[in-house]
């Protein structure tokens, strides 16, 4: 793997050994020990489309490993107003730095950023597309809660059409032999070629516009938000605007260990009073996103992470 564009890029050996190496970099993440193995690598951070979670994460993954981060900015400040391609802006990237991050409103973006320089380039969201680091972090937290990624029974709900996390995560878990169910409402469901494909090659899908039917069966919820952003006209948006929410009074059926995930951000799909619950992970979910980028980075910059002791 010398790019990551989408989870195709990763075997399922080399997602389990990046997981590997992330459960060991947690004390590194948390501030409990420093391994500066990255020391002397320059990271370059587009973001073309607004991010926090993603954007700062790699930041801090980087800076925690010793490394720099160069940031575009503010797309308004960068030289993209003037009328430059994405093409060349890029170009410049294997002059400036050792990696790449790039998020992008358009789909295909990255693939083809990736094209345009001699070093990695991760997508960290083109447009509708894929979302694969998002990927690698949810699965780190299914392990982490579940104690496997084989066989669960997963649900994926809200913006199946236009959510990228959930078109890179259900390719990822459908390689681990998990069951999905789709919840959307049916001008949001997930794209046809994203299904036909996971049942082509055996995986069990369900479609629904049910959120509440099967809460009992589940292992994991993972919840997304309506994508705005990418709705042709705010009337369309309106239509199915609010309407999957989870309270906690919808909990009760739920398996002991049943865990709700969310990308973040959350507008209105998730309760507050959801949090306090055993079931809520999102929040330590987005903290994963630190260590899966630091192996992920380690791994693209060929460094090799070492046993990591507590200081
Ligand atoms: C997601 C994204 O950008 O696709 N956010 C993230 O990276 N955590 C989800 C979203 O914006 O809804």
């Amino acid at each position: 793997m010398s790019s990551l564009i989408t989870v195709d890029d990763l075997t399922n050996e080399e997602i389990l050994s990046i997981l590997d190496d992330a459960e060991r970099m947690l004390p590194i993440a948390r501030g409990e020990t420093h391994l500066p193995i990255l020391a002397g690598k320059v990271l370059a951070n587009l973001f073309f489309e607004p991010s926090t979670r993603t954007r700062m994460s790699f930041e801090t993954a980087m800076k925690r490993l010793g490394g720099a981060v160069l940031n575009l900015g503010d797309v308004a400040n960068s030289s993209v107003v003037k009328g430059e391609t994405l093409y060349d802006t890029m170009q410049m990237m294997d002059g400036y730095a050792d990696i790449a991050v790039i998020r992008h409103p358009r789909q295909g973006a990255a693939r083809y950023s990736s094209n345009a320089v001699n070093i990695p380039v991760i997508n960290a969201g083109d447009g509708a597309g894929h979302h694969p680091t998002q990927t690698l972090l949810d699965l780190f937290t299914i392990r982490t809660c579940h104690g496997t990624l084989e066989g669960l029974n997963v649900a994926l709900v809200g913006d199946l059409r236009y959510g990228r996390t959930v078109h890179s995560l259900s390719e990822a878990l459908a390689r681990f032999g998990c069951s999905l169910t789709f919840i959307s409402p049916s001008s949001l469901t997930m794209p046809e070629e994203i299904v036909t494909d996971l049942r082509s090659s055996g995986t069990s899908i369900t479609e629904t516009e049910d959120l509440h039917g099967s809460i009992e069966q589940l292992d994991v919820i993972y919840m997304t938000r309506i994508q705005k952003e990418r709705f042709p006209d705010e009337d369309e948006y309106q239509k199915v605007a609010g309407v999957f929410k989870l309270n906690q009074s919808d909990l009760v059926s739920a398996k002991k260990n049943m865990i709700i995930m969310h990308p973040l951000p959350r507008v209105d799909e998730i309760s507050p009073d959801v949090d306090s619950t055993v079931h809520a992970k999102y929040f330590e979910q987005a903290f994963y996103g630190v260590v899966a980028r630091m192996s992920l980075l380690c791994r693209l910059l060929g460094v090799e992470v070492p046993e990591v002791v507590s200081e």
